[in-house]
């Protein structure tokens, strides 16, 4: 178990993965930099996205904010609100707002926290292989519960992986995150479980390999 997930525990509340998993989350940004081809999958999310001005994203499992702070810069008329139950990666996260001049709603929190339909789009990148099989279903049925009727979902993360990938896979996330959590992903779950969540029109767009394994992206839609 890792610091955060110990504090949590003591604390009562739910436990939670940290960004590298046992890794220091102050390496995060680095490693994710390094290892996943990180501009090409962000910047497919963003062009999935391509929200309309005055909309409101919400980016569940925001970490260290990259992703938020990316959106906000290309689309400065959306109101972006990150949310992750990390302090540490928050800290960054605010760190790295204030550095690139934008402004972000920044909440401690798991997706539950999200009030009701209140977003026109939620993304998430990179959080749920870390998640346990219920808090993935738990958590995409919040997401779906915090859109606006007919919301889209942005939604990337390791997904089925297959031949090399599979290796790269066990040698890189799983060692980090364990094999618990992430095998439902590496065996293909995700789509199932994004339409069981009230998803429609559930579909995978991209499949991008990486040093650390596949990462897809789904989009879908609130129903
Ligand atoms: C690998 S990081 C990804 C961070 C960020 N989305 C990105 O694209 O860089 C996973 C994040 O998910 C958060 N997390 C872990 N379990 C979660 C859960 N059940 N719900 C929401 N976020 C969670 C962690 O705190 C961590 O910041």
């Amino acid at each position: 178990m890792t610091q955060p997930e110990r504090d949590a525990e003591a604390q009562g509340s739910p436990t939670f993965t940290p960004p590298l998993g046992t890794g220091d989350t102050a390496d995060y940004d680095r490693a994710i930099r390094t290892w996943t081809r990180e501009l090409r999958w962000r910047g497919a999310m963003l062009d999935l996205l391509a929200p309309n001005p005055g909309e409101t994203i919400a980016d569940v499992g925001c970490g260290t904010g990259s992703f938020a702070v990316l959106l906000k810069q290309r689309y400065p008329l959306v109101a972006v609100t990150g949310i992750d139950p990390d302090t540490q990666a928050l800290d960054i996260a605010r760190d790295k707002a204030v550095r690139a001049s934008v402004t972000i709603d920044w909440r401690q929190g798991f997706a539950d926290a999200l009030p009701e339909a209140s977003a026109d789009a939620v993304t998430s990148s990179l959080v749920f292989h870390q998640v346990p099989l219920a808090g993935k279903r738990s958590g995409m049925a919040a997401m779906n519960r915090a859109l606006k009727p007919g919301g889209r979902l942005i939604f990337c993360d390791y997904s089925r992986q297959a031949g090399l990938m599979r290796l790269l896979f066990r040698l890189t996330v799983q060692r980090l995150d364990g094999v618990e959590d992430t095998q439902p992903n590496a065996d293909g779950v995700l789509p199932g479980l994004i339409a069981e969540a009230g998803f429609t029109d559930v579909a995978e767009r991209e499949r991008i390999h990486t040093l650390t394994g596949t990462i897809a992206i789904f989009t879908a839609r609130k129903r």
